[in-house]
């Protein structure tokens, strides 16, 4: 028998940029996008255009550059498709995807207001009416349209049936069945599927999608399942970062597909040898660490540690190892540079990793890099990737550090001195602490006028050795929401600071986008 394509669509940009403390600038959304397409993903969800003009650049500048089909999401709103057209308009192959609530949870919840009907099931009525329309409205613009029936995984089944035979109706090309709080068991989502396949009579006009969150670990579990009940494209994420626990990850729904080809009759076109790097790339640019022992892409993964695992290994690979390390890319020799390298090595290094780098980057890159090597004599691979988020891509950030003085001791008090700079100010301040860092912050605060508290703070060094990268990862918390900030320096008190800057900038950033989003709203009410 022929075996079925699986359609890759990586969400890795919008939903997994939602995860939290993951943040990622136009230029590193790119890059993660350059990567995805040499991965052979088939559709790059590259964000949401409607909610900040920097999601809207971001998904712009990815249907300008990268060839695969490019979606941009929406709500069921005039002026979110809209957005959403306009952002991808450039790409070779478009797709809007637009969804509406249909679980009772979510249609209370979000259309509560008597405008949306009295009872139940006026309100449900007009979801109905209002997904219809609107999958109609983003057909004026392309043929390739995505309706997504958030919370399905909770959605009444008739009327799930319902509203998704609508979609079709209106023209929507892929239907997919999100289970948006990771709330469905295997056996349950893939009847689930089944069951639509078997109700909705106009099924055969679209594509059926999954999107599984992993709330209870079961995300990859149930994507498999409603693809064996007749799916035929998985959403999903690199690492599977996104929203709370994450979205199904790319990586193992590919490999369980290639793995154990001998019981399901589907592939993907996956460049499985590509993960790695992909994988590698979208933790150093969002600052998500991948735990070491997460399937495929973790430190362990391919670490075999007792004697008679390593023994069974030596004798007969296949013993203890269901897949290679090298069909997923992971090298077995360390690539090292060091000060002597020249720009010519930094650059075909960098571009084994993926980075795609012009002449300006590369200037930057070797600077920093040889700045670094100075410091360091061996360059390791992941202080590259560091390199490369934290400094290469780094944007203009509203404030800045210029510099810093700490003096400590055991007997002495922790006395800080910072001096901030935006475009257009400086500030400069001191404070004492309990500790350098605690100084650190109070004097970082004191000289902004501001006092968040921050709620975890995180140090690791990226790789070994006394000279390697300090990397700091910290969280803030204004009224009910989290602002996360990565630094990376050789010097630790360096990065402490970086990370609380770039906390406090995410947190700017948000206080200018309510803002829009505030006008935004009023607009589309007065519509
Ligand atoms: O989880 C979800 O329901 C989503 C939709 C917007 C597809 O992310
Ligand atoms: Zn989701």
């Amino acid at each position: 028998m022929e075996k079925e394509k699986i359609i890759i669509f990586d969400t890795t940009l919008r939903d997994g940029e939602q995860s939290p403390g993951a943040s990622l600038n136009v230029m590193e959304k790119l890059e993660i996008a350059k990567e995805l397409e040499q991965l052979k993903v088939d559709v790059i969800e590259a964000g949401f255009p409607v909610s900040s003009p920097t999601q809207f650049e971001a998904v712009k500048r990815i249907a300008g550059e990268v060839n695969v089909t490019i979606a941009g999401l929406a709500r069921a709103k005039e002026i979110d498709i809209k957005a959403a057209y306009d952002a991808i308009a450039n790409a070779s192959k478009q797709r809007i995807h637009t969804f509406s609530s249909t679980s009772d949870y979510h249609i209370i919840g979000k259309f509560g207001h008597d405008r949306y009907g009295k009872t139940l099931q006026e309100k449900r009525k007009t979801v109905l009416q209002m997904s219809y329309d609107m999958v109609q409205y983003a057909k004026t613009f392309v043929d390739d349209v995505e309706f997504s029936a958030e919370d399905a995984g909770r959605t009444d089944l008739v009327y799930l049936a319902e509203v998704i035979e609508a979609a079709i109706e209106a023209g929507a090309t892929t239907v997919n069945i999100p289970d948006t709080t990771g709330y469905t068991m295997p056996s349950e989502y893939g009847k689930k599927i089944a069951e639509l396949k078997r109700r909705v009579k106009n099924i055969d006009q679209a594509i059926i999608s999954v999107h599984c969150h992993n709330d209870l670990g079961l995300a990859v579990a149930n994507s498999i399942a409603g693809v064996e009940n007749g799916a035929r494209q998985v959403e999903c994420t690199i690492n599977g970062i996104g929203e709370r626990a994450g979205n199904a990850s790319l990586e193992e729904v590919v490999m369980a597909l290639n793995v154990r080809k001998d019981l399901f009759d589907y592939y993907t076109e996956i460049e499985a040898k590509k993960i790695y790097n992909v994988s590698r790339m979208v933790s150093s640019f969002t600052g998500v660490i991948i735990q070491p022992n997460k399937a495929i892409v973790g430190e362990n993964a391919f670490a075999h540690e007792s004697g008679i695992h390593q023994d069974g290994m030596l004798k007969y690979r296949e013993t203890y190892e269901i897949m290679t390390p090298e069909s997923v890319g992971v090298e077995n020799t360390k690539i090292v540079l060091g000060r002597h390298s020249g720009r010519h090595g930094l650059k075909s290094r960098l571009e084994k990793l993926g980075y795609h780098l012009n002449e300006d980057e590369l200037k930057k890159a070797y600077d920093l890099f040889t700045k670094l090597a100075d410091k360091k004599k061996e360059v390791f691979d992941d202080d590259l990737r560091v390199l490369m988020g934290d400094e290469v891509y780094k944007t203009q950030e509203y404030y800045e550090l210029d510099c810093f003085q700490v003096n400590c001791g055991n007997s002495a008090i922790p006395t800080a001195t910072v001096k901030i700079k935006t475009k257009e100010k400086e500030f400069a301040d001191s404070a004492t602490g309990d500790g350098p860092i605690d100084a650190l912050f109070n004097a970082i605060d004191r000289a902004l006028g501001i006092n968040p508290k921050v709620e975890s703070y995180q140090l690791r060094s990226v790789t070994s050795g006394r000279e390697a990268l300090g990397e700091v990862l910290l969280r803030i918390r204004y009224q009910e929401h989290s602002f996360t900030g990565r630094g990376v320096s050789t010097d630790i008190i360096e990065s402490s600071a970086k990370a609380y800057l770039q906390s406090i900038n995410q947190l700017e950033l948000y206080k200018a986008q309510e803002e829009s989003l505030k006008e935004l709203d009023s607009v589309s009410r007065a519509m």
